[in-house]
């Protein structure tokens, strides 16, 4: 595997392998893998000739008071899972190299970008949008893969590509999951064992909600309602949001028809998790 951190060798290297006719496929990542990080690279490996992964602690799509410097770094195990899953290429970019003093040019979606997430966290995705599409200019993947974890990030990333006519094919992959059903992700080691316990209830108010829609049940607003008496029954939380929304447009449906997002975000001890499920209800 090679490390490399300038992006301009790493366009250098990329355009030689990919005049070769090789396929690319691109993880991008902040890094602190886990196995959800991990099933994207594995999925990747078998489906790419040329593998190369991104860790990047972006600052761009943190907020004034979040978390970016407290965020997990571990570039030495990183290094070491990815040497172990066969990728060929990690882009370990410093961040003066991707916002040079006085960068003034962002890229903002303007309509996916204001729901959920976006709403509750001014300017994330315009930090997302902004470094992806940097990305794909120095390392113009064939595949890029994305996890269902994040899925409005998904949504975005699809738009970004179709709007921006890059040649791009986006993949989202399911959610994986700990053995109590909490999403993996890099920031659950911010919780201690109590809070642990109330992240619980965010997959308990996807499951019921699950339940409700497989017994008939259509009205968003009924189901969102007991979604939130379940979480406030199971632990002292704040609600960001609990949405169901049509899964393409992220537009909110009264009642349930097509392919539904059902999205949860909350803070345990300001903590924020967020996880979701998709169901297919036959229109
Ligand atoms: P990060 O949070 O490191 O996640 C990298 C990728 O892993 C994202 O596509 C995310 O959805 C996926 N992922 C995270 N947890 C997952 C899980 N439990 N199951 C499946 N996939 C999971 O998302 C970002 O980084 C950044 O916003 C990034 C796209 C790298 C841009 O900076």
């Amino acid at each position: 595997m090679i490390t490399i951190k300038s992006p301009q060798k790493a366009r250098q290297l990329i355009a030689k392998t990919k005049a070769k006719g090789l396929c690319l496929g691109f993880v991008p990542t902040m890094g602190a893998l886990h196995r959800g990080h991990l099933s994207l690279i594995r999925k990747a490996r078998a489906e790419s000739d040329f593998l190369i992964v991104s860790i990047f602690v972006n600052p761009l799509q943190f907020g004034p008071k979040e978390d970016f410097r407290k965020y997990p770094r571990k570039i030495k195990q990183d290094r070491a899972s990815l040497l172990k899953e066969g990728v060929d290429l990690l882009f370990f970019p410093e961040s003066a190299a991707i916002y040079p003093e006085g960068a003034s040019v962002f890229v903002y979606e303007d309509r996916l970008s204001k729901v959920l997430c976006g709403k509750s966290r001014p300017g994330h995705f315009k930090g997302v949008s902004t470094v992806l599409v940097k990305f794909f200019n120095i390392i113009n993947p064939d595949i890029a893969y994305f996890g269902q974890k994040d899925y409005q990030q998904g949504v975005i990333v699809k738009k970004l590509v179709a709007d921006l006519n890059y040649n791009i094919k986006i993949k989202i992959l399911p959610i994986i999951r700990e053995d109590d059903n909490l999403a993996m992700s890099s920031r659950n080691v911010y919780l201690d064992d109590k809070a642990r316990i109330k992240s619980r209830c965010i997959y308990q108010s996807l499951a019921l909600a699950r339940n409700l829609i497989r017994k008939g049940r259509r009205d968003t607003d009924k189901i969102i309602l007991e979604m939130t008496q379940l979480i406030r029954s199971k632990a002292r939380v704040k609600i960001d949001y609990i949405q169901i929304l049509d899964a393409n447009s992220l537009t909110k449906l009264n009642l349930i028809n097509g392919k539904t997002l059902i999205a949860v975000a909350i803070y345990i001890d300001n903590v924020r998790l967020i996880d979701n499920i998709i169901i297919n209800v036959k229109k």
